[in-house]
């Protein structure tokens, strides 16, 4: 197994290896760069669905994604996506391209637990675009001032699918629509490396707790200004039977999209919890 860093502050890029039958020290080592990298792309891997769902487990709790549509029939844990491009009428359904884009975390609205990781397979790639960004929160709360990283103390946000606009709650059950918004401190500590990373997270924030609404909108489009820092991202250029697995807890991305809507984009998605 051979890995190296795919940038200079993010990810890492797995190759000899046949994750459904890793020696133990090849699990700690695989899993220890994780950590250190935070995404993980893993080459040329051959997975069966329960091979790749096992392949989740490893890392920790599977779950359902709160999106019932895009479950498979048999695996409710895994989620295909890229399917059901068209509607009823045959038409394409271009809400389905839009769909990740922007910087989020996934699963900050998740009243069932911490989404520690996200996991994808790709099936089939479109010949240009579609590219997945992921940026490191921990290179971003080093990056703030200490004035800030001081009034950020104690400082926490809401979260619910979509964040105040709801974009794409449309797509939940109307019980699920309803669920309470989930707090989580904007600096947040790993539970498995100790470090402080800046927790924001775009797509789905409500608003900041005990905090008024103009100071609230304020500090966001401060913190949204710092979110990104360029020196510490990694764009991802899909290859077909890339696996790739990133942390949720210390890293945003977003879909880059810009694929011709005439192709193909198919990836297998797992969620997994703390
Ligand atoms: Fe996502």
């Amino acid at each position: 197994m051979h890995i190296e860093p795919a940038s200079a502050k993010l990810g890492a890029i797995v190759t000899d290896v046949d994750m459904t039958r890793m020696s133990e020290e090849e699990w700690r080592r695989l899993y220890q760069a994780w950590l250190d990298h935070l995404v993980l792309v893993v080459r040329d891997q051959e997975f069966t669905i329960p091979q790749f769902l096992a392949v989740a487990e490893r890392f920790g709790r599977l779950l359902p994604h709160v999106v019932k549509r895009t479950r498979h029939p048999e695996y409710s844990a895994l989620t295909q996506m890229g399917l059901n491009t068209r509607k009823a009428d045959g038409a394409i359904d271009k809400s389905v391209f839009a769909r990740g884009q922007g910087w989020h975390t996934d699963g900050p609205w998740d009243t069932r637990g911490v989404c520690k990781a996200t996991q994808l397979y790709g099936l089939e790639i479109p010949s240009v675009g579609g590219d997945t960004w992921f940026a490191n929160m921990y290179a971003s709360f080093e990056a703030l001032p200490d004035t800030l990283k001081q009034r950020l103390e104690g400082v926490r946000a809401e979260y619910v699918y979509g964040g105040s606009a709801r974009r794409g709650a449309d797509l939940l059950d109307p019980a699920d629509r309803d669920a309470p918004p989930v707090v989580w401190p904007v600096i947040r500590t790993h539970p498995e490396t100790g470090r402080r990373s800046l927790y924001i997270n775009p797509t789905h924030f409500l608003r900041f707790v005990d905090m008024s609404e103009e100071d609230g909108k304020a500090l966001l489009e401060d913190l949204l200004a710092r979110l990104i820092q360029p020196d510490a991202e990694y764009h991802h250029r899909w290859r077909k039977h890339d696996y790739v697995i990133w942390d949720n807890r210390c890293s945003n991305h977003a879909a880059a999209g810009g694929y011709p809507i005439e192709e193909r984009r198919i990836h297998w998605r797992a969620t997994i919890m703390e």
